[in-house]
């Protein structure tokens, strides 16, 4: 049993120094610390989405100081300034509704009520079974469908890590989203809305809906 156990163990470090060779790879011996961020986001997939003091530590610090050589401050800085790195535990889904002018013109507020409401939660608290907890964002980058929320996915480990958006989202949806997210089911990130694609506008174009007449000035010698 103890072998058995042991062995595991020994398979989870080499897989965890292969991830950490790969992003060291991307970056040139010189810049070797540019991989703070990238080892600390590592750490945080497989701390279940969180990164205490220990963690830091433990995973990060030994870490950092044999292969990055930068001093342990280094990266309380970095983990503490980014709002990405989650410094209290997440659940296994981190609900991230975008706070900002856009999105919060187009019902976020809405969004996060009903969130907090059936999931029976406050703002950055973990349900009890252990599996949601919802936070604000700034915005995301996709405003042209605000409203948006992220998921981060953390139920896989690092190996099965993902960080989706799911946009144009109305109450109702989001609290279906919570519920396939509950059953494990895998839901198609991005637009939620049947009438859209992508960002086009919903029913259709209504612009440039035939080929485009060339510029008068085109032909020189008409000119
Ligand atoms: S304001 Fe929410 S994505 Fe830009």
């Amino acid at each position: 049993m103890l072998a058995r156990l042991a062995a595991s163990r020994f398979l989870e470090i080499r897989q965890v120094f292969r991830q950490v060779k790969k992003i060291l790879s991307h970056y040139p011996s010189n810049y070797k610390q540019s991989a703070v961020i990238p080892l600390l986001d590592l750490a945080q997939q497989q701390h279940g989405g969180w990164l205490p003091v220990s963690a830091m530590n433990a995973s990060c610090n030994i870490l950092f100081n044999k292969i990055i050589e930068v001093a342990p401050i280094r990266v309380y800085e970095v983990a503490t300034f980014y709002s990405m790195f989650n410094r209290s535990k997440v659940g296994k889904y981190h609900l991230l509704v975008c706070g900002t002018t856009p999105c919060m013109i187009r019902g976020a507020r809405e969004i996060e009520d009903a969130l907090l409401k059936h999931l029976g939660v406050k703002r950055n608290e973990v349900t009890k079974d252990g599996l949601f907890s919802v936070g604000e964002t700034e915005c995301m980058g996709c405003c042209v469908n605000a409203p948006m929320i992220t998921v981060a996915d953390y139920s896989n480990g690092s190996e099965g890590y993902t960080y989706n958006y799911y946009e144009d989202i109305t109450p109702k949806r989001v609290v279906e989203i919570v519920e396939l997210l509950r059953k494990g089911e895998k839901l198609p990130p991005g637009t939620q809305n049947p009438g859209r694609i992508k960002s086009g506008p919903e029913g259709g174009n209504t612009t440039l809906l035939s080929e485009p007449k060339p510029p008068p000035c085109r032909d020189l010698d008409a000119c």
